[in-house]
């Protein structure tokens, strides 16, 4: 898809459609007031006759319009004037792009990012039209024998500002609405591979094509032998279980100062998830194909970066394995040595997301972040607090914690805090070990953050529960690409380049 900002006069766009919106009860927004006007009262004439009222995502084109140079209008609906924010916008504009795709128009103008919200600038509305329209125009058609032909595809949106002339922040927010919709694609590609192609290898493979594709991107993938050498037993141990060899995959991007500390991303890469000897129940197992979204959201968010040439240095971490049962696999009881020489004993196998991660943060020490953040499908406790809407966040340091709360929200990929207090982390005691991979009773995504928070100590460091987030279940099963978008926001802010 090509984007393109369009500035001038609204009726003179010539285009194939004109994209504009209206409030619920025909409240109609400033651009559809003005077009009304230039075509003779023809939206108002639409409303009297009742079929569209401006629901939220409601649809409606209008044809032959007099004295507008486009061919088609379509309106979309917003909902309640009152109610109107960023997810309401970025539902109208989803809307709006698969209806047109769905048209027989191949290009748009739209004028949506016109509309005022409270708190939002010019940039985010820009911005969020690109990733909301590349989201609604989605497809997994990989593992299909015939992929679906569609007809006339959209190509081409214009972006109308109004009389606001292009500026660098402008053109900004549709390179950074591509290069997080790009992200935002590959983590949910990635994601709904199934477990058979997707594998640690391939994962590994697939950091490789980046690296390849990147002068300013470092690949490096380490193998078993050399994570035996590094002393990873923990996740190791993991692995053992599989046929399918681990990988640990370290991308190094170069933006910034070399001197400067890098951002550095964990994302749990488990390509299955059966539970290993603690084996799962039968219902919905194929959905833990989706347990290595983490690792494919910091693939999402390093290419974002790479794509937008952030001034800024960020290491992507990706802990790879499969957990199945086996001769050779994991026992309840079992005691293994994680890197960091602290001893685990493996209470349940099902616990495995904390035995990959807990080397690979350690491992992160010699890159001396300045910030680390992990990203995993860690716990089952976490849909149930949260549900689908936020994912959960823990961490050592308020700073860095406030810091990702607000790009949740600023990006509508949210997160919401759960607290990390000492009280939890008895219920880690091991009467064999140094600690146990799970708690007692309670607070499910809490003790497993406090068991990563022993392998942290010395940085700073936060923890996303992306359990509920990352993927759907239902008829519209399939992985979302959370948190890209949130990871992204991040960085810009950091770099000072939101807007
Ligand atoms: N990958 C799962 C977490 C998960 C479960 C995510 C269901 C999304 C939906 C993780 O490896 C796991 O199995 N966690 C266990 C931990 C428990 C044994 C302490 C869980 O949540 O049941
Ligand atoms: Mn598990
Ligand atoms: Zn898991």
């Amino acid at each position: 898809m090509e984007y393109l900002l369009k500035s001038g006069d609204l009726a003179q766009q010539r285009t194939a459609c004109l994209v504009v919106g209206v409030h619920a009860r025909g409240d109609l927004t400033q651009p559809a007031v003005d077009l009304d006007q230039m075509s003779a009262g023809a939206i108002n004439k639409l409303l009297k006759r009742g079929d569209f009222q401006g629901r939220a995502g409601q649809i409606q084109f209008l044809y032959d319009l007099p004295d507008l140079a486009c061919d088609r209008l379509l309106l979309v609906g917003l909902g309640p004037h009152k109610e109107f924010n960023l997810s309401a916008y970025r539902k109208a504009a989803t809307a709006a792009a698969a209806a047109l795709d769905e048209s027989h128009a191949t290009e748009a103008i739209t004028t949506l990012p016109l509309l005022e919200i409270a708190n939002v600038s010019l940039y985010t509305r820009l911005r969020e039209a690109v990733s909301a329209t590349e989201d609604a125009l989605y497809r997994f058609e990989q593992c299909k024998s015939k992929a679906e032909k569609r007809q006339r595809p959209l190509r081409k949106m214009g972006l109308f500002t109004g009389r606001q002339r292009k500026t660098k922040v402008l053109e900004n927010a549709i390179l950074h609405g591509r290069s997080i919709a790009h992200g935002v694609t590959l983590a949910r590609n990635l994601g709904n591979l199934p477990g058979n192609i997707c594998t640690p290898s391939y994962l590994a493979e697939q950091a490789e094509i980046l690296g390849r594709k990147s002068r300013s991107l470092k690949v490096q993938v380490l193998e078993e032998k050399q994570m035996q050498e590094l002393g990873m037993g923990a996740l190791l141990s993991v692995s053992r279980g599989s046929r399918q060899p681990a990988k640990l995959i370290v991308l190094e991007y170069r933006g910034g100062n070399p001197k400067s500390r890098p951002v550095v991303l964990v994302g749990k890469g488990l390509t299955f998830d059966a539970g290993g000897i603690s084996i799962k129940p039968a219902a919905s197992m194929d959905e833990m194909k989706f347990d290595m979204c983490g690792g494919a959201s910091v693939l999402g968010a390093v290419t974002a970066c790479v794509e937008m040439a952030l001034p800024l240095n960020l290491v992507g971490i990706i802990p790879s394995s499969e957990n199945l049962p086996d001769g050779e696999a994991n026992k309840p009881g079992d005691i293994v040595t994680s890197m960091s020489g602290q001893t685990i004993e493996v209470l349940n196998t099902d616990a495995e997301g904390r035995l990959i991660l807990c080397d690979a943060l350690t491992y992160s020490e010699r890159f001396n972040p300045t910030a680390i953040i992990d990203i995993a499908t860690l716990t089952g406790a976490c849909v149930v607090a949260l549900g689908a809407h936020a994912s959960g966040l823990l961490g050592n340091d308020d700073k860095l914690t406030e810091e990702l709360l607000n790009a949740g929200r600023e990006s509508g990929d949210r997160a919401w805090q759960l607290p990390l207090w000492e009280d939890y982390q008895e219920q880690l005691d091991s009467r064999f070990a140094d600690m146990a991979n799970i708690g007692n009773r309670g607070a499910g995504t809490i003790t497993a953050a406090c068991f990563l928070s022993r392998f942290t100590k010395k940085m700073k460091w936060a923890h996303l529960d992306i359990a509920g987030t990352a993927w759907k279940t239902g008829s519209e099963k399939g992985a979302t690409g959370r948190p890209v978008p949130l990871l992204v926001q991040f960085l810009l802010n950091r770099c000072g380049l939101s807007g």
